[in-house]
């Protein structure tokens, strides 16, 4: 007999269920298109965690190895990253996530409007969604978690080089090193609320100096 993971019998339904709702998005995507002129988003990114890193991350949380703290204790077992265009795209996509059938908002952080001392900006939603699936409590429709993160691409380039150099441990000044990011992080959203800007210009048909 084959040995399962921590996700049990419920591995497999993780990436249908990645699937169901990507194909969902990208749909959405596409018509907001046909109607406004501008697609949602520029990249979709998604994964599911693979057995290891969720064995890993229940370990440090200090939850036991079970398919219960894996789908349901811990709620990014599905994860999609939706870069945006434009700051404004974010909050269209939102709307349209929250607009799909079966699925409710878990847990919601605003860390576009409200940056993370670091300089950190993403926009974070826990999304508990309505399966075809059983679920690990026993439950039939089954109800899974996605962890979303929507992000400008100036967001997720600040966030990508941040991420590697969080890993060098052998920081020599770590207080400038903070800072810099720091400046960087509010220089790039200056970017993006210039590029906004342009965008609203164009759209109300150009200059008018
Ligand atoms: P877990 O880290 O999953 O336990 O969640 P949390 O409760 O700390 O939630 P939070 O919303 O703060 O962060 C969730 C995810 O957002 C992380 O796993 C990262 O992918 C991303 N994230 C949050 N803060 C930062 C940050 O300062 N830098 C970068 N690069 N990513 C971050
Ligand atoms: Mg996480």
């Amino acid at each position: 007999m084959e040995r399962q993971t921590i996700y049990g019998k419920f591995e497999p339904y993780l990436e249908y269920i990645l699937e169901d709702f990507g194909s969902r998005i990208q749909e959405a995507s596409k018509k907001a298109k046909e109607e406004t002129g501008f697609k949602l988003f520029e990249h979709y990114i998604a994964r599911v965690k693979t057995a290891d890193s969720m064995s890993e991350k229940c370990l440090r949380k200090g939850l036991p190895q079970t398919a219960e703290s894996a789908l349901k204790q811990i709620r990014d077992s599905i994860g999609i990253r939706i870069v945006c265009g434009f700051v404004d795209d974010i909050y269209r996509t939102i709307d349209v996530i929250k607009g799909l059938d079966g699925v409710s908002i878990y847990n919601e952080k605003d860390y576009v409007s409200n940056a993370k001392p670091n300089g950190y900006r993403s926009y974070h939603l826990i999304l508990e969604v309505e399966t075809d699936f059983e679920d690990c409590l026993g439950q039939q429709p089954g109800k899974y978690f996605i962890e979303v993160q929507l992000r400008t691409i100036a967001m997720d380039s600040w966030a990508s080089l941040e991420h590697q150099m969080k890993y060098k441990n052998d920081i020599k000044n770590p207080e400038r090193i903070v800072r810099e990011l720091k400046r960087c992080a509010d220089e790039l959203a200056s970017c993006d609320l210039s590029m906004q800007t342009i965008r609203d210009l164009i759209a109300e048909g150009g200059d008018n100096e």
